[in-house]
């Protein structure tokens, strides 16, 4: 079973439910209804070649509370009906800490990709929502290197935790070609509009950004400073944003600009038709960070943290605070950079294979589909305990002796992932 919520979900599940489907005999596509207008959901099946859900739970909008309880009420009574073998979902959104919290439960196998990425601010839904699922997860699906790291530190089970890349390449990758050769009437409205110019792509919908009037001006204030330069940017804009621009009365400010395009959420092959052709991409999208890292393109994001900082390393994303003056000097800073410079570029994110390295995992690995009782009669539990390396061996050597290894820290102080020998002088968390 794929669970599937928001615009993002459908995209970065996609890949892997198209794999699914040449190996499953029967797969259920179950769609929380997080998302419902038909540019942040349907639009997607279409273009991402995937069958209509096979449920719909229709919970729509509402608050966390609201969103979070309704889908496990909706799902937990789908699970019992349906007892799929494994359930997957994808991300930090409530449609995913409720199937995590549904399948923990109840003891269902739940498989979570992109798993362990953090931006460590605790005042993000999201955040809370990705430990949620840390929580439950039997299979851990990590993107990169750090983000296993991140769930070593929450103690997870090594055995558990898979580098395989994230989704979103296999999307992109997959798509890319179709959709640089788009033709419809949005990229001919666009491309009219922009007339051989130059672009600056821009999305929002971060509730830290579009749920506060001063945020949404200081935006309004850097595309007006825009204006004067005759920069023009495209901004297909999030419902989200869309309902709060014109709550807050800004809407009339917004339509005078006349350096913007904005318009309604775009079909994903000609939003990545336009990430490829744009100079620079404006968002407090996670997805898009990613994308902008896939298709080598400079980004700025309107946030002060972000749980992707690959994206940071490799130059080509910049945080920003949702400031006029700041937005346009990072916007100076990433349009001077020669980005050519960046010599051996690799995607951070992969190389496009991770569902089908996901699905492997799972074929291969049954065996942790469910979780058992730990077996402490004489000691009642599990402890703590930090032992240093004095003579090197093999990890499972120390597992035998020792016991299950939580964290590994090399001579320098680094957390590193699990290396097949323990070497001298390596400091080591474990359970004994
Ligand atoms: C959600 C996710 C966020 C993800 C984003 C992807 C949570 C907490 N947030 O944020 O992690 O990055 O999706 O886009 O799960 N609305 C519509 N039509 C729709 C959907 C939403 O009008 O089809 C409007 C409603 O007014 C709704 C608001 O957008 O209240 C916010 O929607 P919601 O799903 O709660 O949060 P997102 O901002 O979309
Ligand atoms: N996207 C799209 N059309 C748009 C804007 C974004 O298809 O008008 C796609 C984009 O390519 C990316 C995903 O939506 O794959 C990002 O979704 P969003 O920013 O809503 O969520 P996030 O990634 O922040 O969770």
């Amino acid at each position: 079973m794929f669970v599937i919520g928001t615009r993002p979900e459908i995209i970065k599940m996609a890949p892997l439910i198209r794999e699914g489907l040449t190996r499953y005999s029967q797969i259920y596509l179950v769609h929380t209804g997080q998302h419902y207008d038909h540019n942040m959901s349907q639009t997607f099946f279409k273009s991402l070649n995937l069958p209509p859900p096979t449920y719909n739970l229709e919970v729509g909008s509402g608050s966390h509370a609201y969103q979070l309880s309704e889908i496990i009420i909706k799902l937990e009574k789908l699970i019992f009906k349906i007892q799929p073998d494994i359930v997957f979902a994808q991300g930090d959104t409530n449609s995913v800490a409720a199937t995590a919290l549904v399948c923990g439960k109840i003891n269902v196998p739940f498989a979570h990709v992109e798993a362990g990425i953090r931006s460590f601010d605790m005042t993000m839904p999201e955040e809370i929502n990705r430990k949620i699922a840390a929580v439950t997860a039997n299979y851990h699906f990590a993107p990169t290197k750090q983000a296993v790291i991140n769930l070593l530190t929450e103690g997870v089970n090594h055995n558990r935790i898979f580098l395989t890349g994230n989704t979103i390449v296999d999307a992109t990758l997959q798509h890319i070609e179709i959709a640089e050769k788009i033709k419809n009437k949005d990229i001919e409205d666009i491309f009219n509009f922009l007339d051989g110019s130059d672009f600056i792509l821009c999305t929002l919908h971060r509730q830290s950004n579009v749920n506060n009037k001063e945020s949404l001006k200081e935006i309004l204030r850097a595309f007006q400073i825009l204006q004067k330069r005759g920069i023009k940017i495209i901004f297909p804009c999030h419902p989200r944003t869309i309902k709060q621009i014109k709550k807050l009365n800004l809407d009339k400010e917004f339509k005078k600009l006349t350096n913007l395009y904005l318009c309604d959420p775009l079909d994903y092959l000609s939003f990545i038709k336009l990430i490829k052709e744009c100079s620079l991409i404006l968002t407090d999208s996670g997805g898009i960070q990613e994308e902008a890292a896939t298709l080598k393109k400079k980004c700025v994001t309107l946030r002060t943290n972000t749980e992707r900082p690959e994206t940071i390393e490799i130059g080509l994303n910049v945080l920003s605070k949702t400031i006029a003056e700041d937005i346009i000097a990072n916007i100076d800073l990433q349009l001077s950079k020669d980005i050519s410079k960046i010599k051996n570029y690799k995607n951070p994110y992969g190389d496009g294979t991770a569902s089908k390295k996901i699905l492997d995992i799972i074929e291969e690995r049954r065996d942790l589909s469910k979780y058992y009782p730990p077996n402490l009669e004489e000691v009642g539990s599990y402890k703590v305990r930090l032992h240093t390396v004095t003579k090197s061996m093999s990890n499972e050597d120390f597992e035998k002796n020792y016991g299950q290894i939580l964290m590994i820290f090399n001579k320098e102080g680094d957390a590193i992932l699990l290396p097949e020998v323990v070497k001298e002088g390596y400091s080591i968390i474990y359970l004994a």
